[in-house]
């Protein structure tokens, strides 16, 4: 399949470019700045994008691509650190300019390819502090601004092309069109990235590696373990088994909810273990974030071996692995900092004799969810809101105890609850509550009462890898807050949390 490979040069969000061109049909994969000419060969790329980064390229260990890249005769399209990347390895000159942040009027010199379709003037994003100061030779200037005299230049008999600002972010009018542009007319990439073909490619895909060995795929009965599974069932029929583990940090009422849904919809053969007791055994004491989910990741290894032997033999778990979970967990091999470890993508240890295939693993959120609907998943429970795999244990901070568990799901509940009844529910991704340790002192009755804080979250996002509160009615606000003080004991604050993401993130741990 044609493919635009983004190398990844330090930028928090250099797997927005991915996205977009994603949403453009044509399928682009992130890959670390410094991915050898040899192996980027392999892959096939009809194209390269250079993302941004924090470096200045003139100061000494600055990221820098392997030279023998160019060598390859890509079209390449740089972007602000990659834009300045270029003019320096083509062989121009980057200074330290004046800091240009924001939005800027960007004028556009020649439409004929990259700016195709473009208005003489667009608004564009910017956030860089160097600048090109002398173009590389065989290069011209095809857009500028007030700042930035080479806003956006261009080689055309290269196929070299680099701009200053971002397409990526949606600031910059028609930032995807220049993508597009890009990976389409100048590339000549094919946008054939569509979820049937995916599916179809997929399926042969684990026929291949499976050969006629046998799966066990880890299933919580969420959108994406759930895909991976009909995936999977669709490639090996029957040498597929699925496990649900009720590790007694799940939402309430989702055992029987997952149970029903497989017996309802599918002929998948399904192994139910319920491991409530020793999940919780195992963080007592525990406060740490990180230690928490390597703990239950553990855990949960320690299930799947119990249940390999039991019901075995399998040479396989499969998990319903996303992008964005592999890109956040830092192992995507670029430079961008680990946040948390999803313990489905931090490594399963190595006393598990398992290997591991994840189908969905270059897949976005919005992407599985139509892989979902296409292999039949009901739309009520594609519509259900994500639900991370370590579970409540991520909503407490400080230990995990039986108590805060249940105050959390009660009120989690409650928040749910009132957002379906105000239609509120399927226009947020996520919405629930947590808890800590910190108490506050309330009036119950004619009794003082030192009681827990329950905080509300509610999430707007596309992809989860950028999020915003919801700014929800205060009316609702005040039901969700009433009713988990009348109905849950012990509780005697309600806050809502207005935290976007970043600077936080979505679960608290
Ligand atoms: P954060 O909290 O990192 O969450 O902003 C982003 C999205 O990922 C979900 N999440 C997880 N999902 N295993 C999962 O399967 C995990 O360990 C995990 N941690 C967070 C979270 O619910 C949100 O949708």
């Amino acid at each position: 399949m044609d493919k635009i490979i983004v190398l990844d040069f330090g930028s928090q969000y250099a797997h927005l470019i991915c996205r977009r061109i994603r949403e453009c049909k044509v399928y682009s994969e992130l890959v670390p700045y410094n991915i050898s000419a040899d192996e980027l060969k392999q892959m096939q790329p009809t194209g390269l994008i250079f993302s941004g980064g924090p470096a200045s390229v003139y100061e000494q260990n600055s990221p820098m691509c392997d030279k023998k890249i160019f060598e390859l005769n890509l079209p390449i399209l740089g972007i602000c650190y990659g834009h300045q990347l270029l003019v320096h390895s083509f062989g121009g000159k980057v200074k330290k300019a004046n800091r240009e942040y924001g939005s800027a009027d960007l004028t556009i010199d020649d439409s004929s390819d990259l700016f195709s379709s473009f208005n003489s003037k667009v608004r564009c994003w910017m956030s860089h502090g160097d600048a090109a100061e002398k173009l590389p030779d065989g290069f011209k200037v095809i857009a500028h601004t007030n700042n930035s005299f080479a806003a956006a230049i261009a080689n055309k008999q290269k196929k070299v092309y680099g701009i200053q600002f971002h397409p990526e972010v949606a600031h910059t009018e028609k930032g995807i069109e220049l993508l597009k542009n890009f990976s389409t007319k100048i590339s000549g990439a094919k946008q054939e990235w569509d979820m049937k073909n995916f599916v179809e490619n997929a399926v042969q895909e684990v026929r291949i590696q499976v050969g006629n060995e046998n799966i066990l795929c880890a299933t919580s009965g969420g959108i994406d373990s759930t895909a991976a599974a009909l995936i999977l069932h669709k490639a090996v029929g029957d040498r597929l088994r699925c496990v649900f583990v009720n590790h007694g940090l799940l939402r309430e009422g989702e055992e029987d909810e997952v149970v029903k849904m497989f017996k309802d919809n599918f002929d998948i053969k399904m192994i139910f273990i319920d491991a409530q007791e020793t999940f919780l055994k195992k963080l007592k004491g525990v406060t740490d974030p990180e230690r928490k989910r390597m703990i239950i990741g553990e855990e949960f290894a320690r299930v799947f071996e119990d249940v390999a032997k039991t019901h075995g033999p399998f040479q396989w778990l499969a998990q319903g692995t996303l992008y964005p979970d592999v890109i956040e967990s830092g192992v995507s091999k670029g430079p961008a900092a680990r946040i948390k470890s999803h313990h489905n993508v931090a490594g399963l240890p190595e006393w598990l004799n398992l290997k591991v295939i994840e189908p969905l693993r270059n897949l976005y959120k919005d992407e599985a969810r139509e892989v979902a609907r296409l292999l039949g998943m009901p739309e009520y429970l594609i519509k259900r809101h994500p639900f991370p795999g370590p579970g409540l244990a991520v909503r407490i901070v400080g230990e995990v105890t039986k108590e805060k568990v249940e105050i959390c799901r009660k009120a989690s509940k409650i928040v749910e609850d009132e957002l379906v009844k105000a239609n509120l529910y399927d226009k947020v991704w996520q919405a629930f509550a947590m808890l800590g340790d910190d108490k506050a002192v309330g009036v119950l009755g004619d009794e003082r009462v030192y009681g827990n804080i329950v905080t509300i979250r509610i999430i707007e996002s596309v992809d989860a890898m950028t999020a915003d509160w919801a700014r929800i009615p205060y009316d609702l606000l005040e039901k969700m807050s009433n009713r988990i003080t009348n109905e849950i004991e012990g509780v005697t604050w309600v806050t809502y949390a207005v935290s976007s993401k970043p600077p936080a993130t979505i679960e608290p741990q």
